[in-house]
């Protein structure tokens, strides 16, 4: 039986257990719904030797802004619950809504100027959400290794930046996006897409390899390779942001680019947000079925 707490002190405890007894500790934060790429993450992190896993799923409100989909966001505890065992994860932490975020609350960890670009403006207050949690989560579970899907590049980024500004003792990985048959990144809010949207979204890998190749094959001027991506989304409802940006301030690049690279982009098939990257000098470029 996968044991599942409830309560920040009952994972303290069984944490403390574990590393009592030299036993290290690898922990994947999720929001459930768990896809392949969750699972790898988990997978990612036993490679890398942790001897315990510890996963949390939580759907975290602060995270979500007022016209976002918390509300229906997937929850599948006992499926989600199926899944970990199968991938011999040791404990989930599934907290309540009011023990993670609490009316009292007066505290929040803001990360700035990577939140400043991409999806920051346009989810104001999302990374404060997602910091905060997230340094609540490491804090209650004390890990030495944590894994964040690249898939969220920004939100990796935002991370990597806390643990390190708040000296958290732990390392943090990033772990290349997994995807569909046809190059489409898996993610939970992909079951809000109808078949025809599913169809559709495929042009979403699509730009970001015709974008990749132009810069692989040696076009350096930046406007011309975010055009290259940017024509190639025609087929998308809307365009959030298309971008060719320096891969670690994730500032867009005015002209040219260098050899690291990060394309990244936010859309919208049908009322669905789809987002996706690819970072030059660390992913493989993926091909269609
Ligand atoms: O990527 C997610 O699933 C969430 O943003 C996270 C990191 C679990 C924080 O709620």
């Amino acid at each position: 039986m996968l044991p599942i707490e409830t309560s920040p002190e009952g994972v303290r405890a069984w944490c403390a257990a574990q590393r009592s007894e030299g036993r290290t500790l690898g922990f994947v934060p999720t929001m459930g719904a768990l896809h392949e790429g969750h699972l790898q993450l988990i997978d990612a992190l036993k490679a890398r030797g942790a001897e315990r896993m510890v996963v949390s799923i939580f759907v975290n409100p602060t995270q979500f802004g007022p016209t976002e989909d918390f509300a229906k966001y997937p929850r599948v505890l006992a499926a989600d619950c199926a899944k970990l065992v199968a991938r011999g994860v040791d404990l989930v932490f599934a907290p309540d809504q009011s023990t993670m975020v609490r009316n009292e609350e007066r505290t929040a960890v803001r990360v700035n100027e990577l939140t400043e670009h991409l999806c920051g403006p346009l989810r104001p207050g999302h990374f404060e959400g997602v910091a905060t949690v997230v340094t609540k989560l490491l804090s209650i579970v004390g890990p030495c290794d944590a894994a964040f899907g690249r898939k969220d590049y920004q939100q990796f980024k935002v991370i990597e930046r806390l643990v390190t500004d708040l000296f958290l003792p732990v390392r943090v990985h990033g772990i290349p996006t997994v995807r569909e048959p046809d190059g489409l990144a898996l993610s939970s809010r992909n079951a809000y897409l109808s078949l025809e949207e599913r169809l559709r979204a495929a042009v979403v890998p699509n730009a970001l390899r015709a974008a990749v190749e132009a810069h692989t094959h040696g076009e350096r001027d930046a406007s011309v390779v975010r055009s290259v991506l940017q024509n190639a989304l025609r087929e998308v409802d809307r365009i959030e942001y298309a971008e060719v940006c320096d891969a670690d301030t994730l500032r867009p690049l005015p002209d040219k680019t260098a050899d690291r690279v990060l394309f990244v982009l936010a859309v919208r098939v049908g009322n669905t947000r789809l987002i996706d990257n690819f970072v030059t000098t660390e992913d493989v470029l993926f091909r269609s079925a």
